[in-house]
């Protein structure tokens, strides 16, 4: 695979050991009534950074936190950022089990410490024909799976999201926009791609409540919704499982959803798309075309021989 340099020189990386340092410091001094909560700190080093949107402009950190999709803090765009605040992504586990040799369940401390973070300047498409670039700090799936140990039997993976009525307005409503938990699934080796990642900042720091903390996955071929956020239980799996969105409307949204401009949704084209943050100028449609797999096309391989369109969309 080729990595695009990083566009950011490592000389202008903030050494993620001074925010670690920091996040002590504070913790401590806010546990003393010194100061006030220690926002912007990370508990994770960075120990690379590689850029892979080419030289697209990184979007606002304004826009990627405040215009957002996570239906269990509202279905509007601001909803999640503005009532995900009792939301506590601290202490946090994930469960990993099903088909796998070690069944774990692993504390996100240890996660942290264990897996070389890195940063990954991917961009993400969603279904709504909307786009960002996104600077995600995190650590590959395929890492994280091989502790497990999958076994030969296990084909899929499938994730789940927490549930937590009391700090989740969306799941406590009169009205459930979706059943929850919110589940998506990938095949084991779409997930054991190197592109794959489980994403645990944004911009150097802890990934903000709206934006799925403690831990969400991304997949940056593939539209937005399978980066389910917030994740609680990764399972290996012998059969495809279920997909939230393809479960709410079979016949908008496939298993797949690989990033596609030629087969549109049923309401709208995914030719193009607007990207979130950016001026255009007063000439310009303000749009720009989509490409085949979001621009990721090292992963065609996986799909040889499948019929994207109609069969496998
Ligand atoms: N994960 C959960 N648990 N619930 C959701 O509603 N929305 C998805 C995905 N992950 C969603 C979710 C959708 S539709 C998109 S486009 C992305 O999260 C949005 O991620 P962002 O808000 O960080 O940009």
């Amino acid at each position: 695979m080729v990595y695009h340099p990083p566009r950011i020189p490592s000389s202008e990386i903030t050494p993620k050991g001074v925010y670690l340092n920091r996040r002590t410091f504070v913790a401590g001094a806010v546990a003393a009534g010194l100061l006030p909560s220690a926002a912007g700190a990370s508990d994770f080093k960075v120990a690379d950074s590689r850029n892979m949107a080419g030289d697209e402009a990184v979007t606002p950190k304004e826009s990627v936190t405040t215009y957002n999709n996570f239906y269990e803090f509202g279905t509007g765009k601001e909803d999640p950022s503005r009532y995900s605040g009792s939301f506590n992504p601290r202490p946090w586990s994930i469960k990993i089990d099903g088909l796998v040799k070690n069944e774990m369940e692993i504390g996100l401390e240890d996660l942290l410490s264990s897996m070389p973070i890195e940063e990954r300047i991917y961009r993400m498409r969603c279904v709504e024909a909307w786009s960002m670039v996104i600077p995600w700090d995190g650590f590959q799936l395929s890492e994280l799976l091989k502790k497990a140990e999958p076994l030969g039997s296990a084909k899929y993976v499938a994730f789940e999201t927490v549930v937590r009525p009391d700090e989740m307005p969306g799941q406590s409503g009169v009205f459930q926009p979706l059943p929850w938990p919110y589940v998506e699934g990938l095949r084991l080796d779409e997930a054991m791609h190197p592109l794959t990642l489980m994403a645990v900042g944004i911009y150097g720091e802890d990934l903000p409540n709206q934006n799925g903390a403690p831990i969400r996955l991304v997949v940056p071929w593939k539209y937005g919704f399978k980066g389910i956020k917030s994740i609680t239980r990764i399972s290996l799996v012998e059969n495809e499982p279920p997909s939230t969105w393809n479960k709410a409307a079979p016949n908008e949204y496939g298993f797949y959803s690989n990033v596609n401009p030629n087969r549109d949704h049923p309401r709208w084209s995914q030719a193009t798309e607007r990207r979130i943050g950016e001026d255009k100028g007063f000439f310009s449609s303000g749009r720009r075309d989509t490409l085949m797999f979001n621009g990721y096309d090292e992963v065609a391989g996986l799909y040889s021989g499948m019929d994207l369109i109609n069969t496998y969309f």
